[in-house]
Parts: C-alpha cells; structure tokens; sequence
C-alpha cells in the first residue's frame, strides 16, 4: 500500500447493508489527526440500511446503488467512486458480493471486516457455527477483499472467549466491540 506523504489523507468509501456501527466507528477514528483516510463517501444496496443515518448526521455524501441489472449497477458505483476520487473502499457489513471486474479495478485497496476467526467460518452465521462447534474463541478479521469470498490476505484479528453462558446474541455483541477496535487498528497498519 502506497505510504503517505505530508498531510495527504486517502479518500474512502465505505459501503454498507445495515446498522452500520462500524461505519460510525470508522467515521469517527477518521476525524483523529493521526488518521490516514477520510470518508467521502457512503454506498448502501438498500435505503432501508440504518446506517445511512450517520451520512446525514457526520455531512458525508450517500448513494444507494440497488439496480437489479448487476454490470449496470457496478458500473454506477465506479463513475460515483471515479467522481468523488476514491481510492480506498472498507466494506463494513455490504451484503453484496462484488465482482472480479470490480475488485480488479480496485486492486488490493478494498478491506473487509468479518465477525469470525478466518479462515474458519466463511460466509453467514458465524457465531452460531462456532457456538455449536463448542469452539472455545471466537473473534473477528480484517483483510483484503479479493474474489474468493472472505479469502483475502489476512491483515489483523481480535480474539474474544467463548464462554458456556454464551448464545448467538452475547457473542456477537462481545466479538462487535472488539471490531470496533480492529477495523481502525488495521487501517493504521496497511498505510503505516
Ligand atoms: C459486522 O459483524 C461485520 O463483521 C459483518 O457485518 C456486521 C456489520 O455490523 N461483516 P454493523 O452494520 O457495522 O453494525
């Protein structure tokens, strides 16, 4: 990842699904004088997304990309991406897989966070499958988005204990604490 010179800070989008905690996390650690990014830009499938809100509340541009036609739809993502000069992505949360063409264009500058020790539990419900696999951690990852899913070179995880009063819920709100940590942590390490 290409370093940073003088007070240059890297334009960023992130793009969610849902509640959106990590975005408002992500947007707040950019505030801080030692961040290397700001956010510019925030890109949702849906407008039902909750964290759409912290576009409004923190004054950054939204878009919502939804179109069913799915060359078309990334196609309006790059020009929107092209006109605010981004060049950096996280995703926090996106529910759509992005494709080959996508991520080519944006070549080892897409991350991803996600709620498990990769490359154990790729994919949905990570929580439950480690809960029933009676795993004794649990935890979350950061790393590079490439077209495998959830496969991308790893670039920080935070470990949580898995505790026999644990369920699906307690764990996910212990393992979403310690992302709030790692996704910032892992920015500072990729443009340090
Ligand atoms: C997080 O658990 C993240 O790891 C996963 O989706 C969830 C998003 O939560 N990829 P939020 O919308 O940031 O609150």
């Amino acid at each position: 990842m290409e370093k940073l010179t003088g007070l240059k800070k890297i334009k960023t989008a992130v793009f969610i699904s849902g509640t959106g905690s990590n975005l408002k996390n992500i947007i707040k650690f950019s505030k801080l004088k030692k961040s290397p990014i700001t956010i510019n830009l925030i890109v949702s499938n849906t407008n039902l997304a909750k964290g759409l809100q912290y576009a409004d509340q923190f004054k950054i541009k939204k878009k919502i990309f939804n179109l069913k036609n799915y060359n078309e739809n990334e196609k309006n993502i790059l020009t929107s991406l092209k006109k605010e000069k981004i060049k950096f992505i996280c995703l926090a949360g996106y529910m759509k897989i992005l494709s080959k063409k996508f991520i080519k264009k944006f070549d080892g500058k897409i991350i991803n966070i996600h709620p498990s020790l990769l490359p154990k539990y790729k994919g949905l419900n990570t929580h439950s499958r480690a809960i029933k696999n009676k795993d004794k951690l649990a935890g979350c990852t950061v790393h590079y988005v490439t077209p495998k899913l959830d496969s991308g070179k790893i670039i920080l995880q935070n470990k949580v204990k898995i505790l026999a009063r644990d369920d699906h819920t307690s764990l996910k709100k212990k393992v979403l604490k310690q992302e709030h940590k790692l996704y910032p942590a892992a920015i500072m390490k990729i443009f340090n």
